[in-house]
């Protein structure tokens, strides 16, 4: 069943983060609703019921136009059907204007993110309540952003982009907005952190004091970048720099101070790269689609029950 991520958030405040994953194909999101409900077999035998969780499921702008954005949709409908079990919200991933009202028009999307962080704090307000004010009308929950996701270069150069505790009060009071991203130390992608540097979660309980009491934040650029993945990617012919992400031990800590939705796209990428180059280099006589597929939708599921369980959601279902 689709929820909006209020619902979600509200079961979820002060206690654990809900999974917010993103997907751009049927293979990653038949090992989603596979993880999140706790099923790792091909036959769908729930391996531990105890383990099912409510999840969000994230669909980017180039998720959208990768092929056909109707493509996703349908694939996602039919796992509504195929997995009646599920609750989730489906939750369109960093939309500009235009197409946060697209997704909120096509009926499909229980919650959108507008983001405007990139434009100075009036105008970001000012975009903001705009989709706000459109989405509420259609029962659709919106998330912003406030502050700037940080770079390795940002990391090092000082704090100067992390999300101001008092603006964000300010700003989820102009806005109306429903859940707010804040900067808080990490960034996108592969390469977080090159030293000792984390989630900064001594600016995140400044934040979580200055709104108002149970006010559902955002993580994003939280993928933990398992070393164990790197490494099988590198063993398998890939080319990726060491590195680091999130420390997992950090996101029931957010969650304590607030942050009820935790992004996670870059670690299902690393399986998947890992899973499929292990694939073909194992069979290379191989050449069916079938092979890496099988062996990933089942490694996603169970890296996902595990994401879960380090977020708290696993059992909460
Ligand atoms: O925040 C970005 C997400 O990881 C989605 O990435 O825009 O390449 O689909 P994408
Ligand atoms: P990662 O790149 O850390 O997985 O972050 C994903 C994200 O924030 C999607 O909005
Ligand atoms: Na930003
Ligand atoms: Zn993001």
């Amino acid at each position: 069943m689709i929820v909006t991520t209020t619902e979600l958030f509200k079961h979820a405040y002060g206690k654990y983060a809900i999974g917010a994953y993103n997907i751009n194909n049927l293979e990653q999101a038949v090992g989603l609703f596979r993880g999140n409900l706790g099923k790792v077999k091909k036959n769908d035998e729930p391996v531990n019921e105890n383990l099912a969780a409510p999840f969000i499921l994230q669909i980017s702008r180039g998720a959208r136009s990768y092929t056909d954005k109707r493509f996703l949709e349908a694939i996602i409908r039919a796992a509504e059907e195929v997995f009646p079990e599920a609750i989730f919200a489906v939750h369109l991933d960093h939309g500009t204007e235009e197409v946060c009202y697209d997704a909120i028009d096509s009926g499909f999307y229980s919650s959108v993110m507008i983001d405007a962080s990139h434009e100075p704090f009036e105008k970001n307000v000012e975009i903001t309540k705009r989709v706000v004010d459109y989405a509420h009308k259609k029962g659709v929950v919106v998330e912003a952003e406030l502050g700037q996701l940080g770079g390795v270069e940002e990391d090092v150069a000082g704090s100067v982009c992390l999300t101001d505790p008092a603006q964000a009060a300010e700003f989820v009071r102009l806005t109306g907005c429903d859940s707010l991203a804040v900067a808080i130390g990490t960034s996108h992608g592969a390469y977080k952190f090159t030293g000792k540097q984390g989630v900064r979660l001594d600016r995140l309980a400044e934040i979580q004091k200055a709104l108002p009491p149970g006010y559902p934040l955002v993580m994003h650029g939280a993928s933990s970048v398992p070393k164990e993945w790197v490494d099988r990617i590198n063993a398998a012919g890939g080319k990726l720099a060491q590195t680091s992400g999130v420390n997992e031990a950090d996101y029931l800590k957010a969650a304590k101070l607030g942050v009820c939705k935790i992004n996670i796209d870059t670690d299902g990428r690393l399986v998947w790269c890992a899973i499929y180059r292990e694939s073909f280099r194992d069979k290379p006589e191989d050449f069916d689609p079938r092979t890496p597929g099988k062996v990933f939708m089942a490694a996603y599921a169970e890296y996902i029950i595990h994401k879960n369980q380090v977020l708290g959601s696993a059992g909460q279902l």
